[in-house]
Order: C-alpha cells, then structure tokens, then sequence
C-alpha cells in the first residue's frame, strides 16, 4: 500500500542533515508499489528523486516534487556453480548488511567495500569504490524501470559504461531510470585483496590464523572509523569532490615546483592526484565557518557541524574549487549530487 505524505522533512534522510523538505514523499517497498506510483496521472508530470540512504546527496533547498525513498528489500541465490554465486539484491537493502552476509558466507568481492553507507540501489550510480575495489568488478546486471515509458529493463555490465565514480545513470541518464534489484557474481575461492592502501597495517596481527575475508572486512572498517566521521555525530557525505586525474605533462610540471605532490597513473597518459591532498595543502582543512567546514582529520569531507544549509556548504566548496585552481591549476569536480 501506498501512502503519499505531504511537507515532509528529509533532515533525517540526509546524512549532511541538511533541514530541507520534500513537497511530497512516498516509500516503495516493491514493484509492484512503483507500477502503481507511476499510474498515478496527477503525479506524472511532477520532478522526481528517488532516494536511498541520502549519504551522497546535498540538498540546496526544499524539494518541489515528490521524494520516492526506495525501500525494496530482499536477498535471493538466483544462480550458482562450483565457482561464483549470483546474488540479486533489493535495491533498498543497506549495502553494508549484503557486504557482511557475503562475508559470514564466505562470497568474495565486496569485502574491501565494508561499511560504505547507503543502499544497494545507489552503488551502480557512481559505482561504489574503496580499498582498491569498485563494484564494477562484481557486478553482474540491475533492473530498473524506465520512468519515461513505466516499463521494466534490465543493464547488463557493459550498458552501465562504469568509470570511476560514474555510471551511465549518473550522467547521461540521470534520474531517468530507478533501480529496483541488483545482481552481484561472489566468489566462492575468494582471492583477498590487501595490497590497498594501509590494510596491511590494520589487519589484526594477534590473530596467526590464515587471513579470510572478515579479516580484510574488520581491516577495512577499522581504518575506515579511524579516518572518516560518522554521519550519526557530524554531518556529512563523503568524499566531497572525485580525486582529479590529470596528464601526465601537467603533473611533472607542477612536480617542478610542489615535489612533495602525490600521484597514482591511471592510464599510460594520465595521472590521479588526492584532492584530500591539494584542500589541505591550500590551507583548508580543519577551517569551520560558522556551522559548516572542512574536516579537521580529511580535508575531502566537507562538514556540517549542525544546523548549516546546503548553499552554505556549496560556497565552501566553490571557495575550495576557486583556490585549488587558482594555486594548482586543476579543476576538482564535486562526486556528492546537488539538488
Ligand atoms: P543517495 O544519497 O540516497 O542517492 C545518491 C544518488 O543516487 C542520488 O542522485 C539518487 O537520486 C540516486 N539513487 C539512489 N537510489 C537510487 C535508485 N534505486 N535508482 C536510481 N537512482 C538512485 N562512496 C564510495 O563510492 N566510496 C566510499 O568509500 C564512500 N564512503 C563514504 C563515507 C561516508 C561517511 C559517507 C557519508 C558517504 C560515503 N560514500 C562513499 C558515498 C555514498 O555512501 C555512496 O555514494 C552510496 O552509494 C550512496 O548511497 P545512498 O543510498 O545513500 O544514495
Ligand atoms: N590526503 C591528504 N590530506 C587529507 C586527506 C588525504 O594529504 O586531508 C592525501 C594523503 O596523501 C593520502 C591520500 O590523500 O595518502 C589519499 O587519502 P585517503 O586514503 O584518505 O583516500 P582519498 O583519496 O581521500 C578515496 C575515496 C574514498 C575511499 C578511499 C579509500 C574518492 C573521491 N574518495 O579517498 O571514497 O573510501 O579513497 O579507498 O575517490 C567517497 O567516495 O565518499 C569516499 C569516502
């Protein structure tokens, strides 16, 4: 059953807490719920955000249309063999619960993922990375229904076009398509993945059993608690901008005159540099203007202490832009969604 709820607040449906609210808002918890919310003529010709856990969103002001928060639950084994098992998720199960039955199963492929918020549905629109993984490399298909035409399709890999950070859902089709299930390919003989970053380091040294994948999971979560905040105590959504890739050419040049620039190529021809890096070494990280700022241990987070608006966090990240262009010469492109 549908319920239509009218002025309803998203200060909690948004992980920034920003205090906007949506003109209409309606939970669906199955296909069906969207065939029937599409049918309904008055709303057809309304703006439309469908909505997960809101952790990659920036509200900039109150939203005239109607909110569908996407709650469509469910687990299922669709396919398995010898080597893989095919997982079709809800797209409204929260991401990190799948990662932790995959891991208490002993699936491989989506433990180096743990505990990134938000909701299954959500991690094919910018394909979800961290830890040297993007969920690219699981990913099987998703089905989604077609606002335009009300009809149900599905994306196989390579109709997705999943870059870094990127999909065909969050640019060329943007807002066209609601994802309802996603299915993912695990393997049974996981290979662990653990040359990323520091979880080495982090991996629990006590333990002189053979590593599995709630090793690489509890590592992952550890250093993940110990760099980013918590949206439950400060507002917030992530990694602000994408790290920027740029030529090679352009960064040996600004090598030239900033030695101590960190690089990673990415390509024969291009090379990815931390915007976490050149915030901080623009001298943002850590500034708080009056209830929003930059946070104090990740200068890529943009912050709201309590009671900050979007366009106020907008400025900053506009301030931000303007300074690391001006210093560096590189565009930073925002990965959180404005609307
Ligand atoms: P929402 O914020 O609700 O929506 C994001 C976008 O997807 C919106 O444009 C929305 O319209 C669209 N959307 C949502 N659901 C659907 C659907 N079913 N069908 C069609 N469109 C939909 N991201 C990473 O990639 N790696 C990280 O390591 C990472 N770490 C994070 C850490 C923190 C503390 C936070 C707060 C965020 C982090 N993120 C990270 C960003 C965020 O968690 C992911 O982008 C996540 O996939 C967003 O899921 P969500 O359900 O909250 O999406
Ligand atoms: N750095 C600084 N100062 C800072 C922050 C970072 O100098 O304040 C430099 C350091 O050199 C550090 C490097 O940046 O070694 C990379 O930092 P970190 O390992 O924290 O990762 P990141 O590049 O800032 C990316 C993703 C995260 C993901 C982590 C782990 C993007 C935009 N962000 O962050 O994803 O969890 O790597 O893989 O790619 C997100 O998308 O919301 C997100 C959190």
């Amino acid at each position: 059953m549908l319920t239509l709820q009218s002025n309803v607040s998203l200060r909690t449906l948004n992980t920034f807490g920003i205090d906007v609210s949506a003109r209409y808002f309606v939970e669906i918890n199955s296909d069906e719920d969207l065939q029937t919310l599409l049918q309904l003529t008055d709303l057809r010709h309304v703006p439309r955000l469908i909505l997960g856990g809101g952790s990659n969103v920036l509200f900039t002001r109150n939203f005239e249309g109607l909110v569908v928060k996407n709650c469509i639950k469910g687990i299922e084994v669709v396919q398995e063999n010898a080597e893989h098992s095919w997982v079709r998720v809800g797209a409204g199960e929260i991401w990190h619960e799948l990662v932790l039955y995959c891991v208490q199963k002993n699936w491989g492929g989506l433990e180096n993922l743990s505990l990134i918020p938000g909701t299954v549905g959500a991690a094919p629109m910018q394909n979800i990375g961290a830890y040297g993984v993007e969920i690219k490399e699981t990913f099987e298909q998703l089905e989604a229904i077609d606002t335009e035409t009300g009809q149900k399709c599905v994306f196989e890999h390579h109709d997705c076009h999943f870059g870094y950070r990127e999909s065909i859902f969050k640019y060329q089709a943007r807002g066209r398509y609601i994802i309802t299930h996603v299915t993912f390919r695990l393997n049974k003989t996981p290979v662990l993945n653990v040359a990323y970053g520091d979880i080495q380091k982090n991996l629990d040294v006590t333990d002189t059993r053979p590593l599995t994948l709630k090793s690489v999971s509890d590592a992952v979560i550890k250093i993940r608690r110990s760099k980013l905040p918590d949206p439950a105590e400060i507002g917030n959504a992530g990694s602000f901008f994408k790290n920027p890739e740029i030529s090679t050419q352009q960064y040996d040049a600004l090598k030239t005159e900033f030695a101590d620039m960190p690089g990673y190529p990415t390509a024969p021809n291009t090379v990815k540099v931390p915007a976490g890096w050149l915030i901080e070494q623009a001298g943002w990280k850590g500034k708080r203007f009056g209830s929003v700022g930059v946070h104090v241990r990740q200068a890529l987070v943009l912050v709201n202490y309590g009671g900050g608006t979007g366009g106020e966090i907008k400025a900053l990240s506009e301030k931000i832009q303007a300074s690391v262009y001006e210093k560096y010469g590189i565009e930073l492109n925002t990965e959180v969604n404005f609307v």
